[in-house]
């Protein structure tokens, strides 16, 4: 009897242990009140504008278990079953959530910087249900499995809106088969890289070999390749340029170290390889995404040529380069500096008139922010200042609001800021409003007005770099829901941080 006792304590020991676990981790998941601002399984969101993929109507969407379940017209759903509860949300447009393709929340490492809960609050605040973090300006850089588990510790029960990763592709894994397969079958939804030197030691820049050799693991995974697409050439007639020169807080001091040269060379390169992702090519199924694209002439149309080609390729712009323009940016301001640079305006013209006509596919954020201390907003020095804009929390009104001039419908900007960046992440469940979709919602006023100012209760880190900082902007986030959870309701958010962190599978 006691021999049978005692020899049962070996099986119950690990048995107790992974039901105290069990108990653990679920008694310090949030509730439902916790994650939502209106904790409620089942409702429906009704408006006069519901921007579907197939048209904008008049009626409501049902919510159930965070899943989208019915898309009804006014006339059908009034007369017909209008169980549970109802948020009516009149004139308000009722969009899918923004999905940022381009963010880099700086988590773990840097997180002074930004962080994934404020970045995500941000986010939250703007409308953005699930952003992508970019892979570097985090310590360390996602570049290894390892670096990629503390990369999800970090997200852990510290996100309010869905976050999926990118991670890196740089020489020391470029030509290593299992350090890249290991990476992704960890469950990052694609690659990234750099043809320029990136600005964070330990993310070193690729050449086109490496980009091949990259293309040809992430076929087998279907999973795409992001590019920074500038290649250093020899600058004319400025070399003699000095860091501390009085002309280094001029803005077309910078401008002049950064031309679209770069930009169209680093193209070409790119271009004699992503015929590898033609249909029966060597990489067939992978894809190549460039990132940021600013120069919308010579690379722009390199970038038409190979989609033409049948090369699997798409481009993202971002809001600033379609906002901003080099002639209106002041001496000393380098909350403007960001790589590859704001152009002309003439440039800015053409960059708009390729997102209107489809040549560019999408846009993403590109938010990166830094410390004050690093912009050297006193010193204005643009050669010394930390490129990157800060932005993400602004992406919608500033694409509305320049976007006007030139018509945009909400159905366009639901395409380029929810649609195709899902489909480039993979995300099936996410970028439209569709039946079986996640409910991930934007409800916002295209009409009403906002001055963008420190009093905004949506600037939760750093407001004095942001580029948007005493801009008037129209279009104002009143709510936001992620899995159908409400994280946002006019300047407030859910208690508790409830995103999920996005692994491919
Ligand atoms: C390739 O990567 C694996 C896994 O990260 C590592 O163990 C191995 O040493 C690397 N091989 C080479 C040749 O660097
Ligand atoms: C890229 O760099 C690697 C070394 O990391 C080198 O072996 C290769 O030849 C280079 N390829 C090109 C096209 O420069
Ligand atoms: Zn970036």
């Amino acid at each position: 009897m006691d021999y049978l006792r005692w020899g049962l304590l070996p099986l119950l020991v690990p048995l107790i242990a992974s039901f105290f676990l069990f108990y653990i981790k679920n008694s310090t998941k949030p509730s439902q009140s916790e994650c939502s601002l209106f904790p409620h399984d089942h409702y429906w969101i009704s408006s006069k504008r519901i921007v579907t993929s197939d048209g904008t109507i008049s009626g409501a969407v049902e919510i159930q278990g965070g899943n989208i379940i019915s898309v009804v017209e006014e006339g059908d759903w009034q007369g017909n079953i209008r169980r549970g509860q109802v948020i009516d949300y009149g004139e308000a447009v009722v969009m899918p959530g923004l999905i940022d393709v381009h963010a880099h929340l700086d988590d773990p490492g840097r997180a002074e910087w930004e962080g994934f809960p404020s970045g995500t609050r941000a986010a939250a605040a703007g409308g953005i249900t699930t952003l992508i973090d970019m892979p570097l300006n985090s310590f360390p850089s996602t570049v290894s499995v390892e670096a990629f588990k503390l990369k999800i510790e970090a997200a852990e029960q510290r996100i309010y809106i869905d976050v999926g990763f990118w991670g890196g592709l740089v020489p020391e894994n470029a030509f290593n088969a299992s350090a890249l397969e290991s990476i992704l079958e960890a469950g990052v939804l694609g690659l990234k890289s750099f043809m320029c030197p990136s600005g964070i030691n330990d993310f070193p820049m690729t050449n086109a070999s490496h980009i091949k050799e990259g293309l040809s693991i992430l076929a087998k995974y279907k999973r795409p390749l992001l590019v920074h697409a500038e290649i250093q050439q020899e600058l004319e007639g400025y070399l003699e340029l000095k860091d501390g020169a009085d002309d280094a807080r001029s803005y077309s001091t910078y401008l002049k170290t950064r031309p679209a040269s770069w930009e169209e060379a680093a193209i070409r390169e790119l271009l004699t390889v992503t015929k590898d992702t033609r249909t029966g090519g060597h990489a067939e199924g992978a894809h190549l995404h460039i990132v940021h694209l600013s120069d919308a002439r010579s690379s722009l149309d390199l970038i038409k040529e190979a989609k033409s080609g049948g090369d699997s390729v798409t481009v993202e712009t971002c809001p600033h380069y379609l906002a901003f323009s080099a002639e209106e940016i002041q001496d000393g301001d380098t909350r403007f500096k960001c790589a590859p640079p704001i152009r002309d305006a003439a440039n800015r013209a053409k960059l708009w008139e390729a997102l209107m006509d489809g040549h560019i596919d999408m846009l993403s954020s590109d938010h990166s922010p830094t410390v004050p201390e690093l912009k050297l907003l006193d010193d204005g020095n643009f050669l010394k200042a930390w490129g990157g804009i800060s932005s993400l929390q602004f992406v919608l009104p500033v694409t509305w609001s320049y976007g006007r001039k030139y018509g945009i419908t909400l159905q366009q900007l639901a395409s380029w800021w929810s649609e195709k960046p899902a489909i480039l992440a993979g995300l099936d469940l996410k970028g439209a409003i569709a039946i079986g979709n996640h409910a991930d919602i934007v409800v916002w006023k295209p009409e009403e007005e906002l001055d963008i100012n420190d009093k905004l209760p949506i600037h939760l880190k750093h407001p004095s770099i942001s580029a948007y900082l005493g801009s008037r902007l129209s279009g104002k986030v009143l709510a936001t829901f992620v899995r159908g959870n409400l994280v946002y309701k006019e300047g407030r958010h859910a208690p508790a941080a409830c995103g999920v962190p996005i692994l491919a599978r």
